[in-house]
C-alpha cells in the first residue's frame, strides 16, 4: 500500500458495531452492481437471482433508470406534496394507463397498504355502517408496520408485538367458503397477494379470484390486491392478478416499481377513490426523483417488449429448475409464474441452501425455511440463467439429501 491510499475499512466488522442487529446477513459488502451482476468490495462477481428481493426488475443499474435520475438530479431533488411535481403526474399518468386507477405514492410497501387499508376504512365508514375489518389470507405477508403486521398471516413476525392492531384476521388461502364465512357486518375489505411472496410463491386459482371479485361486488366490499412483490410485471404480466381475470377495487405496489429507488403506490379505482384533502400524506412519497426512476422503468418495461420476455425466460428457469429436481430428490417441487420461481425441498434447508449458492457465487433467497425463491431481473437472459443453473447444480451437489 503506498502513503496515499486509504487504508481498507473492514465494513463487516464497522456494521456489527455501528448498525441495529436487525438482519441476518450474508458476509459480502457488495461495491458495484451491473445488470444481473454484483461485484463484491473483495472482488468477487455473483450472478443475482434475488434482485434486491424482486426490486431491480431492470437489473443493477440499467441506463434508463441511472440517466433520469441523474437528470432530475440536476433540476429538483424534493418539494413538498404542497405543490404539484411533474414526475409525480407523468407516473399517475403511466399507472392510470395501465390500470383504469388514480395514484397515491408514499416510500414503501408497507407504507403503500397502510394507506389502502386506510381507504378501505373510509369506505366501510361511508358505504357498510361504519366497518373496518380487513381480513388477509394465512401465509401472506404484507410488510412491517404494525397494521401491516397485523394483516400479515405468518404468527412469526406477529408473536413479539402482541397485542396486534384491532380490526385484522386471517383466513386460508384460496378458500372461498371460509373467507364467506369469515365475513361479518365489521368487515370492510379484503387483502391479498394474488401471487403470494415471502410466503413460498402460491398463485390463487382463477377460479377463486373470479368468485372472490364477485363476492366482494355483492357485499359492497373492497378487494386491495397486494402487488408489492409480484407487480411490475415479474409474472409476465404488469400487474400479477391480470394472470386470473377480475380486477381488484385498490392496487398496492413498491418494490421493483422505480427499479431500485424506494417507492410506493396505492392505486384506487373510481368506485372507491374517495380520498379528501387531509385525509392522508406523506413527506418524501411521491418524490421527483423516486418517480422520475419509476417513469424510466415502467417506460423500458413497457416500451421493450419486456412482459413477453419475462414469460419466455420465466419458463426457460422453471425448466431448468425442473431439471435439478430430477436429479435432486430433496427438491419436491417447482413452481411459479413467469420470473418469481421457487422449489420446496423436503426438510427446513432452505437459508443453508441459499447460503451454499452463495457460496458458490450465485445469489438466491429462501421463503420460509422449505423454499427457495428465485426473483431475477427481469432482463435476466437464457445465457444467464444456464450459468445460474450450472451454478446452482455445482451448489446443490455439495448438500447432503
Ligand atoms: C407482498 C408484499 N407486501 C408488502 C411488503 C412490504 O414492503 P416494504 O418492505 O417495502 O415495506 C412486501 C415486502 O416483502 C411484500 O412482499
Amino acid at each position: 500500500m503506498t502513503a496515499t491510499q486509504p487504508a481498507q475499512r473492514d465494513w463487516q466488522a464497522l456494521e456489527e458495531r455501528y448498525y441495529q442487529h436487525t438482519f441476518a446477513r450474508l458476509p459480502v459488502t457488495f461495491e458495484r452492481g451491473e445488470g444481473v451482476r454484483l461485484y463484491s468490495a473483495s472482488g468477487d462477481v455473483y450472478l443475482d437471482l434475488v434482485a434486491g428481493i424482486a426490486v431491480n426488475v431492470l437489473g443493477h443499474c440499467h441506463p434508463a433508470v441511472v440517466e433520469a435520475i441523474r437528470e432530475q438530479a440536476g433540476k429538483l431533488i424534493h418539494i413538498s406534496n404542497l405543490y404539484i411535481n411533474e414526475r409525480q403526474v407523468e407516473l399517475a399518468e403511466e399507472l392510470y394507463n395501465l390500470s383504469g386507477m388514480r395514484s397515491f405514492f408514499s416510500n414503501s410497501g408497507a407504507e403503500a397498504n397502510e394507506g389502502a387499508i386506510k381507504l378501505a376504512r373510509k369506505y366501510g365508514r361511508l358505504h357498510r355502517n361504519g366497518a373496518y375489518e380487513i381480513i388477509s389470507m394465512d401465509r401472506s405477508f404484507h410488510g412491517r408496520t404494525l397494521a401491516t403486521t397485523s394483516a400479515t398471516g405468518q404468527k412469526k413476525y406477529q408473536d413479539t408485538w402482541l397485542p396486534l392492531a384491532d380490526g385484522f384476521k386471517q383466513v386460508p388461502f384460496n378458500d372461498l367458503d371460509a373467507l364467506k364465512a369469515a365475513v361479518t357486518d365489521k368487515t370492510a375489505g379484503i387483502l391479498i397477494e394474488a401471487v403470494q411472496g415471502e410466503g413460498g410463491i402460491h398463485p390463487v386459482t382463477p377460479d377463486y379470484w373470479q368468485g372472490l371479485r364477485a363476492f366482494c361486488d355483492a357485499n359492497d366490499l373492497v378487494l386491495i390486491a397486494d402487488e408489492v412483490q409480484a407487480g411490475v410485471g415479474r409474472t409476465g404480466k404488469f400487474f400479477s392478478w391480470e394472470n386470473f381475470g377480475a380486477k381488484p377495487d385498490i392496487i398496492t405496489m413498491a418494490k421493483g416499481l422505480a427499479g431500485g429507488v424506494p417507492i410506493g403506490a396505492m392505486l384506487a379505482a373510481p368506485r372507491v377513490d374517495i380520498f379528501e384533502p387531509g385525509d392522508h400524506g406523506t413527506t418524501f412519497g411521491g418524490n421527483p426523483i423516486a418517480c422520475a426512476a419509476a417513469v424510466a422503468t415502467i417506460r423500458t418495461i413497457m416500451g421493450q417488449g419486456l412482459l413477453a420476455q419475462v414469460i419466455e425466460t420465466g419458463a426457460y428457469l422453471q425448466g431448468k429448475l425442473k431439471e435439478l429436481q430430477a436429479k435432486y430428490p430433496f427438491i419436491t417441487d417447482v413452481r411459479g409464474l413467469g420470473l418469481m420461481q421457487a422449489f420446496d425441498l423436503a426438510s427446513e434447508t432452505a437459508p443453508q441452501i441459499a447460503k451454499i449458492a452463495f457460496d458458490h457465487k450465485v445469489l438466491i433467497t429462501n421463503a420460509g425455511t422449505k423454499t427457495i425463491r428465485l426473483i431475477p431481473p427481469l432482463i435476466v437472459t437464457k445465457a444467464d440463467i444456464d450459468e445460474a443453473a450450472g451454478m446452482l447444480d455445482n451448489a446443490l451437489a455439495t448438500v447432503e439429501g
